[in-house]
């Protein structure tokens, strides 16, 4: 490989995740994108993949009951000579940590938003994960063809509730019934709505002052041959006077606070009439960044060091049960990966050889023989050597700064039905708590006995059930618990017997001895917060490792 070779492909790549709420439209999205990418040839198909799935994988009785994708897959396409990975985030309003840990591997975000909904709790969580993580968000407001929310006023809420500011790349022209396209503020172009087919018709909006406000070619183009002339410049003067104001009002375009995360380019359009998605994925691929050097213990490392290196995000056990096979997914962060390279297990202290990587299109497995920084690649574990958090690389011994574990907001307790099986709970408990199912709590003073389990979402409480009948062979009866939040306490003079005794807390400890205070309502928490402030409470801890 030549540092050339290395050079293009880093500079080409762009990974990504959507961050939404369910229903916002996400496999819409993703379905038209792919269709740009030429990835697949028929609209709808990553829905038919997402059926066809349970034939080749129906490990989870569960997935096929609700009808919904536990499972995440990365997609791959190629878009004007760029490589666009995909992460897919399990969708699902029982969202798992999965998630979280997706968006570390990811290098910017597109956040997805149901224009007539707004900021939904879903998408706060998400936003929050990438805010932790410094990286850019682009936002797509869909549905414009139905009735929306004022779009001064969806701003205003991704200032207010999210806290970053925005820069409207496109503005919409009505909504609903009225809606007539977009104006696309850097080209100074209208991209005008159909209902049916590609409607990048190209009109321009006549600079202020050359023509006055009344723009009769302008408003000829939104009225159409047989529009109503009257509505169509009753529009045209209202998108004049809002790009006014946010000429006036708005922040200036900036890239590098765009690449800093601080400020979001937004577009407008309806991914279901693959309206405004085109125009929206050029912009996206020239300002979103390539992968960029990342964090390891010993100081950064750029995506052009020769040497591969990686870090697992997440693993998969069992997605195919006729192998029971378990597959960890790991992030391609420096040098060129080859197939059946040997590498470092840097916490293992171990040579690795990486022979079956694996490359995930809608679970349809292909063996790869490369990769490069930015892309993402499955690897066969079939010695469970591999956790959440593992650095494997080539000539060194580095390694990445760990995968976050994240607050959970469910808690059960968990009860044996048969106590002849205690040995195979706990082994269980242990794997899927590895795998990151579930997150587990030990009572203080009872050891492993009778632990307090957590998720980011309840289903994986059925989840975790499932598979320790199936997998281990265990019943266990579930018990919900009222807590809502998790925070890892640090800092002097912890009163853990105090919390304890607390009616709405509780005091455990995690998987690494650290102390981890459960509240049942965000009061109790704001309490403790405001009346032990030499503590701190924090919502993530740090992968400790080895
Ligand atoms: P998700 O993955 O984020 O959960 O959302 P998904 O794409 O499944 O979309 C949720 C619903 O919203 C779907 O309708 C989808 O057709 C619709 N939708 C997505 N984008 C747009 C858009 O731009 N405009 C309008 N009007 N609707 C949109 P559904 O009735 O739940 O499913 P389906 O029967 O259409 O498949």
């Amino acid at each position: 490989m030549s540092l050339v070779d290395l050079q293009r492909e880093v500079a080409r790549r762009r990974t990504f995740a959507i961050i939404s709420h369910p229903d916002a439209g996400k496999t819409t999205l993703t379905e038209k994108l792919l269709l740009y990418g030429g990835a697949i040839h028929l609209a709808g198909a990553v829905r038919a993949k997402a059926n066809q799935r349970h034939t080749t994988s129906d490990w989870m009785e569960i997935e096929k009951q609700r009808g919904i994708s536990i499972s995440s897959s990365v997609l791959q396409f190629e878009y004007q000579g760029v490589q666009v990975n995909l992460l897919d985030t399990p969708g699902h309003k029982d969202f798992s940590e999965d998630t979280y840990r997706t968006l570390t591997a990811a290098d910017a975000a597109v956040m997805l938003i149901d224009a007539a909904k707004g900021v939904e709790p879903q998408t706060r969580k998400l936003f929050e994960v990438c805010r932790m993580r410094g990286i850019p968000i682009f936002t797509f407001m869909n549905k414009l063809d139905r009735p929306s929310r004022d779009p001064l006023d969806l701003l205003d809420e991704l200032e207010k509730v999210l806290g970053i500011r925005t820069y409207p790349m496109t503005w919409p022209i009505g909504a609903g019934d009225r809606f007539k396209g977009v104006y696309d503020r850097h080209a100074r172009e209208v991209l005008l709505y159909q209902t049916e087919g590609e409607a990048n018709v190209k009109g321009r909006l006549a600079p202020k002052g050359v023509s006055g406000v009344d723009d009769p070619a302008f408003i000829q183009l939104l009225a159409g041959p047989e529009g109503d002339a009257d509505e169509a410049k009753e529009l045209h003067d209202q998108l004049r006077s809002e790009l006014e104001l946010i000429e006036m009002a708005g922040d200036a375009f900036d890239k590098n606070q765009v690449l800093a995360g601080q400020l979001s380019p937004v577009f407008f359009g309806s991914a279901m009439n693959n309206f405004g998605i085109e125009r929206f994925l050029q912009r996206f691929i020239e300002m979103a960044p390539a992968p960029a050097p990342r964090t390891t213990v010993d100081g950064p490392i750029e995506p052009i060091d020769p040497r591969f290196s990686g870090f697992i995000f997440k693993i998969q056990a069992n997605m195919d049960p006729s192998h029971r096979d378990r597959v960890a997914f790991m992030r391609v962060c420096s040098g060129k990966f080859t197939r059946n390279m040997s590498v470092n297990h840097v916490r293992m202290k171990k040579e690795v050889k990486l022979s079956r990587p694996l490359n995930f299109f809608a679970q349809e497995r292909v063996i790869i023989e490369e990769a490069w920084p930015g892309d993402i690649v499955g690897l066969l574990d079939t010695t469970g050597d591999l956790r959440i958090g593992d650095t494997l690389c080539e000539r060194a011994q580095f390694e990445y700064e760990g995968v976050p574990r994240f607050s959970p907001e469910h808690f059960v307790s968990v009860m044996i039905l048969d106590p002849m099986k205690r040995k195979q709970l706990k082994k269980g408990l242990e794997q899927l708590a590895e795998e990151g199912v579930v997150q587990i709590y030990k009572q203080r003073g009872l050891g492993d006995k009778d632990p307090i389990l957590g998720a980011v979402g309840a289903l994986q409480f059925e989840v975790l059930q499932f598979r320790l009948k199936a997998e281990y062979g265990v019943d266990v009866r579930i018990e919900r618990l009222p807590y809502i939040h998790a925070r890892w306490v640090t800092g002097a003079g912890l009163d853990a017997d105090y919390f304890e005794r607390r009616e709405d807390s509780r005091c455990l400890e995690d998987r690494d001895g650290q102390p981890v205070i459960l509240f049942k309502s965000d009061w109790g928490l704001r309490w403790a917060q405001e009346n032990y402030k030499a503590l701190q409470f924090h919502k993530t801890a740090p992968m400790v490792q080895g």
